[in-house]
C-alpha cells in the first residue's frame, strides 16, 4: 500500500457529526439509569471520536484509556493482541462504554472485552465509530456503530497509517486497492 496522495473524502466532517449526535443521543437515553459510568478509549485511534462523543453527554462519566499493541504498518491484525497502556481505573462493579475508531477482524475488540468482563465489570457496551463488518473473523457485539465500511483503508478523523492522516477532519479512504467486500 502506498500512502502518498490525498485521500478521498468518504464521511464528511459534517456527517461525521451529524451521526454522532445520534449516537450520543442513544447513549445517554441508555445510561439514564448508571449511576457510575466509565467511557474506556482505545489509544490512539478513538480520540478525536471520544472527544467529539463524550462532550455531547451530559450525565456524570469518568474517562480512561488503554493501548493495545500498535500498527507498526501493517494493515491487519493476526488475532493476538497485547496490552501496552492499561487502564488506571478499577471495572469492579462499573458500567463500561468502550469506544474504538473500529473494528476490522474483531480480535482487538473481542479480547479487549472479554477481559474487562474478567475484571469485574457490570456491564460492557462497545461503541464503534467504524465497522468493516465483511473482515470479521471473530463475532464481536457492537451496541453503538457509526458507520459500516467497505474493505478499504481509511484514515483520518484518528485513523492512521504509520501514525500519519490522525488529524484530517474527515475519514478518507488512502488505498482503494484493496478487495472490495461485495460476494464475500
Ligand atoms: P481488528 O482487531 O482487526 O478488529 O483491528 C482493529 C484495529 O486495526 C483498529 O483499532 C485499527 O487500529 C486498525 N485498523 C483496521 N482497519 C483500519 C483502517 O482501515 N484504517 C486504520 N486502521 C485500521
Ligand atoms: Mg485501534
Amino acid at each position: 500500500m502506498t500512502d502518498s496522495g490525498n485521500p478521498r473524502e468518504l464521511i464528511s466532517r459534517e456527517a461525521l457529526q451529524r451521526r454522532i449526535d445520534e449516537l450520543a443521543a442513544e447513549i445517554e437515553r441508555d445510561y439514564a439509569g448508571s449511576r457510575d459510568l466509565l467511557c474506556v478509549g482505545v489509544l490512539k485511534g478513538s480520540v478525536f471520536f471520544l472527544s467529539d462523543l463524550l462532550q455531547r453527554l451530559s450525565r456524570p462519566l469518568v474517562v480512561d484509556f488503554f493501548q493495545t499493541s500498535s500498527y507498526r504498518g501493517e494493515t491487519t491484525s493476526h488475532g493476538e493482541v497485547r496490552i501496552r497502556r492499561d487502564l488506571d481505573h478499577s471495572l469492579a462493579g462499573r458500567d463500561v462504554l468502550l469506544i474504538e475508531d473500529i473494528v476490522d477482524t474483531g480480535y482487538t475488540m473481542r479480547t479487549i472485552m472479554a477481559l474487562m468482563g474478567f475484571r469485574g465489570a457490570r456491564s460492557v457496551r462497545l461503541c464503534v465509530l467504524l465497522d468493516k463488518a465483511c473482515k470479521r473473523e471473530t463475532a464481536v457485539r457492537i451496541h453503538y456503530r457509526g458507520f459500516e465500511v467497505d474493505d478499504v483503508f481509511v484514515v483520518g478523523y484518528g485513523l492512521d497509517y504509520n501514525d500519519r492522516y490522525r488529524n484530517l477532519p474527515y475519514i478518507g479512504v488512502l488505498d482503494e486497492s484493496t478487495a472490495g467486500c461485495q460476494g464475500q
